[in-house]
């Protein structure tokens, strides 16, 4: 047994009370998590305490909160470690962000996680008449799907998201890899008509600013981030999906620049994405000019930081050994075929492509069942 402090913010919306922080002292094993010393406090100090929670193993994800500051399971963060990256000595204890707060560490899950699950159209589209027996689906195909469909819908990604943060209308993290779930299944007949969907939301795959932090957050490996590169990898590369909000644009000028010079041109970077990748393009189309016009400011900003000066705006100089970077570009654009690894299936012996090709390894297993201890990084994925 040892002695922790657990400062817990309190709120009750029928108090009238403003929020605040109340420190309690709890006894536990060092192994025990951080809900059971939640949950101590409870029962022994304060029966009002509102916690969410029900199969303290890490699967139901209903017991979602932010532990000095990072969004966890509490059933799944040891106390220990929690007192260990604590700040002050104290374990801070409080609701997951991104969402309203009900009350002390519940939030409204159906106010923004649930609502934007919805928005996906979470479930399968399949036309025509259904087969006779059952649908068979290939082997690789659900695989790929696994990493996402190990989601617990806990909201752990979207209290994380950075771009949530700026944007709360983005459709985010969980509800995007919920969207791949059947943009992979080769079962639903609507790909083109999601991807389209999600292209041209303001709000949707482009939304994303590639920060990692659902990564980082994730208790399953499902890994959101990547869920939704793969989804504008399949607008993009499988359905040429021009959007509206330059998504397209901005990705063929970012690997075009990169191609040319090695390195971004970022001077470039922003009239190319408003052409579609084309830096004539953005001079000629009256879209991309109007939006370049718009952009001024941004420039201006630019010009004023010392991020762009005129100079590096007309001369960038490509790296010396540019060469090599474009034959890694020709070795991958040479091949007929884009190979899509789901790094989520890890087999045990070596599988190279060939053997790959229909057939998954017996061997390939999911993270789903993997509880990682706190701290663990899953190298494996
Ligand atoms: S990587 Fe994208 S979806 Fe994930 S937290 Fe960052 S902005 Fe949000
Ligand atoms: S993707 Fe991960 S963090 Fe997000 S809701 Fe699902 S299990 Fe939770
Ligand atoms: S109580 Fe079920 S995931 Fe924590």
């Amino acid at each position: 047994m040892a002695d922790y402090t657990l400062k817990i913010r309190r709120y009750d919306p029928e108090s009238g009370q403003a929020a605040y922080y109340e420190d309690f002292d709890v006894a536990l094993d060092p192994e025990r998590s951080v809900l059971d010393g939640i949950l101590q406090v409870r029962d022994d100090e304060d029966g009002s305490l509102a916690i969410r929670c029900s199969c303290r193993a890490a699967i139901c994800g209903s017991c979602g909160v932010k532990v000095n500051g990072t969004s966890v399971l509490a059933c799944n963060t040891r106390i220990s470690d929690a007192a260990a990256s604590a700040r002050n000595g104290a374990v801070v204890v409080e609701p997951m962000g991104n969402m309203p707060v009900l009350k002390d560490l519940i939030v409204d899950m159906d106010a923004v996680h649930w609502k934007k699950i919805q928005r996906v159209i979470p479930w399968l589209l399949p036309e025509g008449d259904p087969p006779e027996r059952e649908y068979i689906v290939p082997a690789e195909s659900m695989i790929d799907v696994t990493q996402s469909m190990a989601c617990i819908q806990c909201g752990a990604c979207v209290s994380a998201c950075l771009s949530m943060e700026v944007d709360p209308e983005f459709i985010g993290p969980a509800a995007l890899a919920k969207a791949y779930r059947f943009v992979g299944d080769p079962r639903d007949a609507h790909t083109e008509e999601r991807l389209r969907d999600l292209a041209e939301d303001p709000h949707g795959i482009y939304d994303c600013t590639h920060c990692f932090a659902c990564i980082e957050v994730c208790p399953k490996g499902v890994d959101p981030m990547n869920q939704i590169m793969r989804l504008r990898r399949h607008a993009t590369g499988d359905y040429d999906i021009k959007d509206e909000n330059n998504g397209y644009g901005h990705e063929k000028a970012f690997v075009d620049l990169v191609e040319k010079y090695g390195t971004l041109h970022e001077a470039q970077l922003l009239p190319r994405s408003y052409g579609q990748g084309s830096l004539l393009r953005s001079q000629t189309e009256p879209r991309a000019i109007r939006q370049l016009v718009q952009s001024l400011p941004t420039v201006v900003n630019g010009l004023k930081s010392g991020k762009v000066s005129p100079k590096k705006a007309l001369i960038h100089h490509k790296l010396p050994d540019q060469d090599q970077v474009r034959r890694i570009f020709h070795a991958i654009e040479s091949k007929d075929e884009r190979l899509e690894l789901n790094m989520y299936i890890v087999g045990e012996g070596d599988v190279g492509p060939d053997e790959t090709d229909g057939e998954v390894a017996e061997e390939s297993r999911g993270q789903a069942d993997k509880q990682p201890a706190q701290g663990e990084t899953g190298d494996e994925r």
